[in-house]
Order: C-alpha cells, then sequence, then structure tokens
C-alpha cells in the first residue's frame, strides 16, 4: 500500500509543467539538427579522397630484401583481397561481401594515383596495422588490420619496399557499397575503440617455444587464420571467447580449427603440413575460400615456417590425433541409411570408390575426411548440393582438378539428407543427425546465391 508521501513524489514525476515540455521539444530539434551537421561533415570529412600529394616515393631496397618482402606478402595473404578475378595482381577491385554491404579491396600497386605510389613506409604501416589511411580516412576491418594490429615495423616495411617495385596499375578503385550509418567511416573510431586491443591476439592451443611462438605470428597475425575461423559477434568482430571455432563468414563454413578440434576429425602434424603445403592430406583437400589461402599463401612457408604453423595449430606436445573411423555397414539395416548407400553407389562411388577411399590425389578419399567428420554437415551438404568447381592443384603435378559435379537437380531434401547421413555414419564415424529441412534450408541459402540448382 502507497503511503500518502510516496503519491506526492510520483505526482511531481508524472506532471511535468507544460512550460517545460515546449522548451523540452525546442531542444530536442536544435539537437537533431546539430546531429545532421555534425553527420554531414562526417561524411565528407571521413570519406573523402586522401591521396597524398607529395612527389612519388622510392625506396632502395635489394634483391635479398624484395625477396623477404614477397615472402611476408604471401604469407599475409595481400593478393587474395587486393587482385580482382583474372585481373592484374594487387591493382584492386576484389569484392567482399560482408553483413553490412560490400566492400572492395584497393588499388595497392606502386601507381602514385590509384594505389600507394606516394604513400609514406610510416603511413603504411598505419593502414595495415591499424586501419588509418593517410589524411585520417578510417578503413573497414574488412581489410584484417585486427590480425595484422601486432605486424612489425620491420615486415610492413618490407612489404612496403616490395609493393612500391611492383608494375603500376591506373586502375581506380571502387567505392564501398554499404548502407546508411555504415557508409560513414567515422563510425569505424567508435569500432576501433571497442575492438582494436594492443594484447596478442588469442591462442587456441598450448605452447610456448620459439617455433610456437613464430606460428602464433604466421597464424594470428599474418595469415588472419582467425578472421575466416572465428565466429563474429553483432559489429562484425571476432568473438575472442571463441578464438577459431568455427566461423560462417561466406557460403562455406570455415570449420573449428583449434588444436582440439582439428585433433577430433584426425589431423596430425604430418598431414596438416602437407595440406598446408600442397592443399590435400589423408583427411581431405583445401576447396573453395580454403583453396585460395593455400594457393596463394601458406604453399610458400618455409619448411621452418610450415613447421612453426604447424606447432601453433596442435599446440606443444600436439593434441593426439583421433583415429580414422572404421568402415561400418549401415547401423539400421535398411530404411533412409539403405537408401543413403544406393544414392552413393549410383552418384560417388565412381570418384570416391565404393569403399569410399577414393583414387589418387585427384579423388580425395571420404574415409575418415574431416568434411564429414565436422560436427554439422554444413559442408558436405553445400559440397553435394552444388558440388566444387575445377581447379589448380598447387604443387600436385596436375595441371587441374577435375572438380565435382553437383547433385542439387538430382536428388531431393530428404535423398540428400540420408546419403549424408550414410557418409557421416559409416565413412566419417560421425552421427546420422542430418535433417531434409536442414538441406532444405542450404539449398535456398545457395539459391538465393544464384547458384543455379532446380528444387
Ligand atoms: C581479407 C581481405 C584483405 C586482405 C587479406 C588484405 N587486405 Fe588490404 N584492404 C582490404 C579491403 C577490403 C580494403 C579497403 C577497405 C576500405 O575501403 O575501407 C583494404 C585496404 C587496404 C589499404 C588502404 C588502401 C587505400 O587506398 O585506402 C592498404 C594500404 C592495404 N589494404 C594493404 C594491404 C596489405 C599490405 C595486405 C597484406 C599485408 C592487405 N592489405 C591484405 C582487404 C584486405
Ligand atoms: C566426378 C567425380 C566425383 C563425383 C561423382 C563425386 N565427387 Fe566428391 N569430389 C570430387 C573431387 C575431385 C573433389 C575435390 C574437389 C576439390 O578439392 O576442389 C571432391 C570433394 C568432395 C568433398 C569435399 C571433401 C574434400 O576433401 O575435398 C566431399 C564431401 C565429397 N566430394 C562428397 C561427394 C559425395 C557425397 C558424392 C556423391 C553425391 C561425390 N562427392 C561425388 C569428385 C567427385
Ligand atoms: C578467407 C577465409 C579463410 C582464411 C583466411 C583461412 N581459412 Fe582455413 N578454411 C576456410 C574454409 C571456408 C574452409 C573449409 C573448406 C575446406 O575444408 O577446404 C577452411 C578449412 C581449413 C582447414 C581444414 C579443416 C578440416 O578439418 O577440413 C584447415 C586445417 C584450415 N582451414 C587452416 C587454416 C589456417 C592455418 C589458416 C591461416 C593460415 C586459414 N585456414 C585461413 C576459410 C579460410
Amino acid at each position: 500500500m502507497n503511503s500518502p508521501q510516496v503519491a506526492h513524489v510520483e505526482d511531481v514525476r508524472t506532471a511535468p509543467p507544460p512550460q517545460r515540455r515546449r522548451h523540452g521539444w525546442r531542444w530536442v530539434l536544435i539537437v537533431f539538427i546539430l546531429l545532421v551537421i555534425l553527420f554531414a561533415v562526417a561524411a565528407v570529412w571521413g570519406n573523402r579522397s586522401t591521396t597524398p600529394t607529395r612527389e612519388p616515393q622510392h625506396v632502395q631496397s635489394t634483391p635479398e630484401q624484395l625477396k623477404q618482402g614477397e615472402y611476408l606478402a604471401r604469407a599475409a595473404n595481400c593478393i587474395s583481397c587486393h587482385t580482382s578475378q583474372g585481373g592484374t595482381p594487387f591493382a584492386g577491385g576484389y569484392p567482399l561481401s560482408t553483413g553490412f554491404g560490400t566492400i572492395y579491396g584497393t588499388n595497392i600497386t606502386s601507381d602514385p594515383d590509384h594505389g600507394i605510389g606516394r604513400w609514406t613506409a610510416e603511413e603504411f604501416h598505419r593502414a595495415v596495422t591499424s586501419g588509418t589511411a593517410p589524411g585520417s580516412r578510417q578503413l573497414y576491418p574488412a581489410m584484417p588490420f585486427a590480425s595484422y594490429h601486432q605486424m612489425t615495423r620491420a615486415d610492413t616495411d618490407l612489404i612496403y619496399g616490395y609493393l612500391l617495385h611492383t608494375r603500376p596499375s591506373g586502375q581506380a578503385n571502387q567505392a564501398p557499397d554499404l548502407h546508411f550509418p555504415f557508409n560513414l567511416r567515422v563510425l569505424m573510431l567508435g569500432w576501433k575503440a571497442l575492438f582494436l586491443r594492443d594484447a596478442p591476439l588469442p591462442a587456441a592451443s598450448q605452447g610456448q617455444s620459439q617455433a610456437w611462438l613464430r606460428g602464433q605470428y604466421l597464424g594470428n597475425v599474418m595469415g588472419h587464420c582467425a578472421e575466416c575461423h572465428t565466429p563474429r559477434g553483432s559489429f562484425g568482430q571476432m568473438d575472442k571467447s571463441e578464438w577459431q571455432k568455427g566461423g560462417t563468414l561466406s557460403f562455406y563454413k570455415a570449420p573449428d580449427i583449434t588444436a582440439a578440434g582439428l585433433a577430433a576429425r584426425g589431423w596430425t602434424p604430418e598431414d596438416l603440413s602437407s595440406y598446408l603445403r600442397q592443399g590435400y592430406a589423408p583427411q581431405g583437400s583445401a576447396f573453395d575460400e580454403m583453396h585460395e589461402v593455400v594457393a596463394n599463401s601458406t604453399r610458400y612457408l618455409s619448411q621452418n615456417d610450415n613447421a612453426a604453423l604447424v606447432a601453433f595449430l596442435l599446440g606443444e606436445p600436439p593434441v593426439a590425433a583421433a583415429p580414422a573411423p572404421a568402415i561400418a555397414a549401415p547401423a539400421d539395416g535398411g530404411g533412409a541409411l539403405a537408401m543413403g548407400r544406393g544414392h552413393y553407389m549410383a552418384m560417388c562411388s565412381a570418384c570416391h570408390g565404393a569403399d569410399g577411399l577414393g583414387r589418387d590425389l585427384t579423388m580425395p578419399p571420404l574415409r575418415g575426411n574431416s568434411t564429414l567428420r565436422q560436427a554439422d554437415g554444413h559442408n558436405l551438404i553445400l559440397s553435394i548440393l552444388v558440388g566444387l568447381p575445377k581447379r589448380h592443384a598447387p604443387d600436385s603435378g596436375l595441371a587441374q582438378l577435375p572438380g565435382m559435379p553437383g547433385f542439387g537437380d538430382k536428388l531431393s531434401d530428404a535423398d540428400i539428407a540420408a546419403l549424408a547421413n550414410y557418409a557421416r555414419s559409416t565413412l566419417g564415424g560421425a552421427p546420422a543427425d542430418i535433417t531434409a529441412e536442414k538441406v532444405a534450408s542450404l539449398r535456398a541459402a545457395a539459391n538465393k546465391q544464384h547458384i543455379a540448382i532446380a528444387p
């Protein structure tokens, strides 16, 4: 029960004098106009072009320094995002679609007007490691400066020297295609205040040797593995509490690559080393974006750096790999798994073998294949639905891998669920837990991306 005193206090609060209210509206209007002006200034100031006007820069680099610069640019895979499909290396134009719109990799050739030809080494270091371009223009974190933040000045200087020796390209930069308010670059100052930290990025394995520390630099900083392999928070930041536990940035999932996750799917140090050097291992081949990573970046790592990266991924001592599952007969002796087996024999066995052991490098084994052993069947279902394109196979001695046809137009959602469950349980030792609904939702996602597959 309210006492009279309390009732009195409430009266005062709920009934402001009419006079005050009119003033309140005026203030709201003034604040609103100020905000509009502030946003307009921020938009014009923050998004203006800021190519420095000084003379084109020149650096004297020895052949040895140029080689080191090229090596580091490869370890950091600058080329993948800064080259359009079939375009001049480093000339930009590569689209990165994010939840907020599309951002394009820029021209970072030595061109004075469209590239970085007039930038100083200091400006370059700031852009790469803190996302601030000349004139305080704020870059979007699609440029992975959150990972490159710890890159040393010596290393960015070597990359800078290498890029200043690239052939200039006059290709103009493409403006980002972002919606309000994400098109205001100045907002990235807030993003950085929240998420850009000087402390080292987390690790998903144990270790402290020189090799492990080098691997941490190669994986977290240069190779920026976590940008794809870590789940993102609502502002697009990497979730540091879920480091490398699997990311969904694009169509295919980048699986869990924590030491525990890799070992649970059978990765040994030898196999991981071969995967990063050649793009294939008994656990499967690198496809989709991971193929780019291997082809443009990790395959160039020296033997020592390859070993260091593996030490960082699996830890010291390496977490013991779970053995490849034995081939088991379909558990239900009939029904859906038998139907799945029928589809497997008819559609997959010609290439992957009736026993799932594959053929040679060109036809990866499915028995024990990591894609079958992943916690959810996302990548397995997608590869069955849409197939995998033909492509070059680095260092395999083959000009091209033959690729795999998609089966989305031949198999219903229930068929694909049965097939995936058969493959998971008998060849991957994983639960037969794929539902037709899950297949249907991935089919819808594929159709939305205009990948032609009939219902
Ligand atoms: C994951 C993709 C990705 C990778 C890898 C990447 N970049 Fe970028 N970079 C971008 C994008 C996207 C932009 C444009 C960002 C924007 O418009 O705010 C950019 C912008 C830049 C800029 C600013 C250019 C300008 O004119 O404003 C520089 C310099 C740069 N990157 C250098 C590098 C270097 C050097 C590397 C390798 C060490 C690298 N980038 C690796 C995506 C990437
Ligand atoms: C014409 C030959 C061919 C057929 C038929 C085929 N595949 Fe493949 N499959 C390949 C090749 C080649 C790759 C490797 C592609 C790459 O790495 O880019 C592959 C890759 C895969 C992968 C990804 C794993 C990895 O390690 O690369 C899965 C999963 C897979 N196939 C499952 C199946 C299933 C299930 C079927 C039957 C529905 C099937 N494939 C039918 C040739 C085939
Ligand atoms: C541009 C995004 C991207 C980056 C950067 C990236 N990956 Fe991947 N990675 C993927 C995707 C997507 C897959 C799934 C396709 C596949 O299995 O080949 C994958 C698969 C893998 C696999 C196979 C796991 C398994 O069990 O099948 C390993 C190992 C791996 N990545 C390690 C790395 C390392 C180490 C780095 C950093 C040097 C890295 N990745 C950087 C996207 C990326």
